[in-house]
């Protein structure tokens, strides 16, 4: 008797109200997947993704980016990277590491991924505009030995206000906050910021016209690294113990990786072979 009671269990509610109802089931699976969908996919389109920007990294001026527009066309990320790594050698060779913030208005990101020639995320202020002139036109002249091909062309050609706008429109579209406003007053700006380099270069003794590409790409080589390095000393004198990993000896150690790099080799580093390597495979 038991038995036979085993083999038939009692009609359950859910089996009447659900499952025996094939459109219902149906409804109801759908329903219940689509909560798991919606979870996931909803913040996708209401957060704001990628990095946000660190405090005082601005977007470049327009004549920069006419610049970083002549980086890319010529390739030069295909040698140069643009990111530093929190590893003691570079943070000596090419000062603070790179921060995800600072990369918050590039599109797309230059951070290449080969060092045939050094990093360039720092480079500005290294040298003065002449150097990067004459580097461009001859890198051979300033560097021995460089393997770097030379850019002579970009003394010549002109770089068009029209086009750098349309750069500008393309960039705002994609986040970066440049306003109408902007975009109208950037041939002025772009004359007045060329007019700067030119009076640099011509207290060289060095004669060129502020609409040459040459200048664009000087004027963006002397930005890289500028706001994010101002941004991570102020940061530094605003709260010591979350301070920048200056290689400066004496500056605060941070907790976390590069501390821990830091510590212990601090004073006693082999300065002598210290990359003062120029060409070919320096860093990996
Ligand atoms: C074939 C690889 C190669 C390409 C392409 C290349 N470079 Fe270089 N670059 C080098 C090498 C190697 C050096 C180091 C020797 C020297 O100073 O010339 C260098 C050095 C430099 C330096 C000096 C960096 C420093 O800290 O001393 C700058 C600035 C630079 N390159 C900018 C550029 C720009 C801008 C472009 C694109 C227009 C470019 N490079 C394209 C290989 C390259």
């Amino acid at each position: 008797m038991s038995n036979e009671k085993q083999e038939q269990p009692k009609e359950r509610w859910h089996r009447r109200v659900v499952e025996a109802r094939l459109g219902t089931f149906a409804l109801l699976t759908t329903v219940v997947i689509s909560i798991g969908g919606i979870v996931e996919i909803t913040p996708m389109f209401t957060a704001k993704l990628g990095p946000q920007p660190l405090a005082g990294v601005k977007p470049v001026t327009a004549l920069e980016l006419a610049g970083r527009d002549i980086y890319i066309r010529e390739g030069c990320y295909v040698c140069h990277s643009q990111m530093i790594r929190p590893m003691r050698s570079e943070l000596l060779r090419f000062g603070e590491w790179s921060r995800a913030g600072e990369y918050a208005y590039e599109h797309p990101f230059l951070l290449g991924s080969r060092r045939i020639g050094p990093d360039l995320m720092r480079v500005g202020g290294k040298y003065p505009d002449a150097w990067h002139f004459e580097h461009m036109r001859d890198p051979r002249s300033i560097s021995p030995g460089s393997i770097m091909p030379a850019y002579a062309w970009l003394h010549r050609n002109r770089v068009d206000p029209a086009d750098v706008q349309a750069s500008l429109r393309a960039m705002a579209r994609v986040g970066v906050p440049y306003t109408a406003a902007d975009i109208a007053a950037a041939p002025a700006e772009m004359k007045q910021q060329g007019d700067s380099i030119v009076r640099n270069l011509a207290a060289m003794g060095i004669r060129t016209e502020p609409d040459r590409e040459i200048v664009a790409l000087i004027a963006y080589l002397q930005r890289l690294g500028r706001d994010g390095k101002a941004a991570i000393a102020a940061a530094a004198a605003a709260s010591p113990r979350a301070g920048a990993t200056s290689t400066a000896g004496g500056a605060p150690k941070p907790s976390g990786t590069v501390g821990q790099l830091d510590s212990g080799t601090s004073g006693r580093l082999p300065l002598s072979h210290s990359p003062a390597v120029h060409e070919g495979g320096g860093a990996p």
